[in-house]
C-alpha cells in the first residue's frame, strides 16, 4: 500500500530551515517507507516479485550524488546478504564509456527526484540494451518512473532542502530490505541471520530519532569548526559512502573543503596532508571493523591532525567526540551517524549564515546534463 505520509507539510514547522525539519522527519517517512514491507520472516514489496531476479547474476547501480552514496552503500549489502555482484556508478560516467551490458544485469538506479538528467539517460540505455530495470524513487509519475519496468516507492515525502536528507535515508532503507528479500528468494541467508536483519530493520526509526545530547554537541562544534580548512570523512565498509555523504553535505552548504575516504587508503596518500588544521572526522562503529578504523585514527591523530571521533565507544584520542548510542547492529550505526552528520554540517552553515536550503551554485534537481 502506498500510504501518503502524513508528513508532507509545506511549512518550517517552527524549525529553522527545511533541512532541519526533514532530519527530524527521518525516523517518521522511514517507518511509513517500511510499512507493510516487513513480515515476520522476510521483507515484502508491493512493488515487485521474484521474476525480477529471475536469471540475474549481477546488478547495476547508476545514480548521482547523494543517491549515488545510497547505491554505494547498497553494493555492500547486495553482496554480503544477497550474495549477488553488485557495482556501482555515477551516472554520468556510465553513460560515455561504452558500457558492457548483458542482460544477465538487473540494472537499478536511485534517484529522489525520478529527474535526473545523466540518471534517466543512463536507464534508458540499460533498457535499450534489453536489461531488468528497476527504480528506486521519491517521486511518482517521474520521468524514471515511467520508464522503468520495476519500481519501489521511498515514500520520505515532498523534500525541498537542496541537500538530500531523508531521501537518502529512505533510499538506505528500501535497499536493504531489497537485499534481503533477494537473499530469501535466492536462498542464501541462514534464518538466524535473517532474523537478526530484520529485528534490526524495524530499530533503524528510533536510531533516527534525532538524540538532543547530539545536536546539542554539533552546534557547540560548529564554532570551531566553521573556521576548518580541510576536512577528511573517513570510514570503512558502509562507513565510507557515509563518510562520503557527510563530506558531500559539509561541502554543499558550508562551501568548505571535505573529503571523504576509506579510512585504510589515507596511508596511501592524503595522510600527508595531516596537521592541526586538518580535520578527521572519524566514523568508528563498534559493530564493524572497530581496530582496523582504530588503528588508521591512531595514525592520523599522530601526525596531530585534529580528531573528531563518532562513535558509541570511548576513544581516548580524540580531540571531540560526538557519542552514539551502543546497539547491536552497524547498520543503526549508519543511521545514527547519519544524522550526527547531517546536523553537523547544518549547524556549521548555520552558523556561516548560509542558506541552509539554498545553497549557492545548485540546484535541488538537475535536469540538464
Ligand atoms: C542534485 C541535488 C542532490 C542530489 C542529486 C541527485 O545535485 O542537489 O542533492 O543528490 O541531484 O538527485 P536525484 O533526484 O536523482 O536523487
Amino acid at each position: 500500500s502506498t500510504l501518503p505520509s502524513s508528513k508532507q507539510y509545506a511549512q518550517k514547522d517552527g524549525f529553522r530551515f527545511f533541512m532541519e525539519k526533514e532530519i527530524y522527519e527521518q525516523s517518521d517517512v522511514v517507518s511509513d517507507c517500511m510499512l507493510g514491507r516487513i513480515k515476520d520472516n522476510e521483507t515484502f514489496f508491493d512493488e515487485i516479485d521474484a521474476s525480477i531476479i529471475e536469471g540475474i547474476k549481477e546488478i547495476k547501480i547508476c545514480a548521482c550524488g547523494t543517491s549515488y552514496h545510497a547505491g554505494l552503500t547498497a553494493a555492500y549489502l547486495f553482496e554480503r546478504l544477497s550474495k549477488v555482484k553488485c557495482n556501482v556508478e555515477i551516472a554520468s560516467e556510465f553513460r560515455y564509456k561504452e558500457p558492457l551490458l548483458t542482460d544477465d544485469t538487473l540494472f537499478i538506479v536511485i534517484s529522489q527526484s525520478g529527474e535526473t538528467a545523466d540518471t534517466l539517460e543512463a536507464l534508458k540505455m540499460a533498457k535499450n540494451a534489453g536489461l531488468k530495470s528497476l527504480v528506486v524513487c521519491n517521486v511518482d509519475n517521474s520521468s524514471m518512473t515511467r520508464v522503468t519496468d520495476y519500481k519501489i516507492l521511498t515514500r520520505a515525502g515532498i523534500e525541498k532542502g537542496v541537500a538530500s536528507t531523508k531521501a537518502f535515508s529512505t533510499q538506505t532503507v528500501v535497499l536493504w530490505m531489497l537485499a534481503l528479500y533477494f537473499a530469501k528468494e535466492k536462498n542464501v541467508i541462514d534464518n538466524e541471520v535473517l532474523q537478526n536483519e530484520l529485528h534490526a530493520l524495524r530499530e533503524v526509526p528510533k536510531s533516527l530519532i534525532v538524540n538532543d545530547k547530539i545536536h546539542e554537541k554539533t552546534k557547540r562544534l560548529s564554532k570551531r569548526y566553521l573556521h576548518g580548512h580541510g576536512f577528511f570523512f573517513i570510514g570503512r565498509d558502509v562507513f565510507f559512502p557515509l563518510a562520503l555523504e557527510g563530506a558531500l553535505k559539509l561541502k554543499e552548504i558550508s562551501y568548505l573543503h571535505a573529503e571523504g575516504y576509506p579510512a585504510g587508503e589515507m596511508k596511501h596518500g592524503p595522510i600527508a596532508l595531516a596537521d592541526p588544521e586538518l580535520f578527521t572526522i572519524a566514523l568508528m562503529p563498534q559493530n564493524l571493523l572497530y581496530d582496523k578504523i582504530k588503528s588508521n585514527v591512531e595514525e592520523l591523530s599522530a601526525r596531530d591532525s585534529t580528531i573528531c571521533a563518532v562513535s558509541p565507544l570511548d576513544f581516548e584520542l580524540a580531540d571531540d567526540f560526538i557519542k552514539t548510542e551502543k546497539t547491536d547492529h552497524y547498520m543503526l550505526e549508519f543511521f545514527e551517524m547519519l544524522v550526527a552528520l547531517q546536523l553537523l554540517s547544518m549547524e556549521i552553515s548555520i552558523r556561516l549564515g548560509n542558506d541552509v536550503d539554498m545553497p549557492r551554485n545548485l540546484a535541488k534537481s538537475v535536469t540538464v546534463e
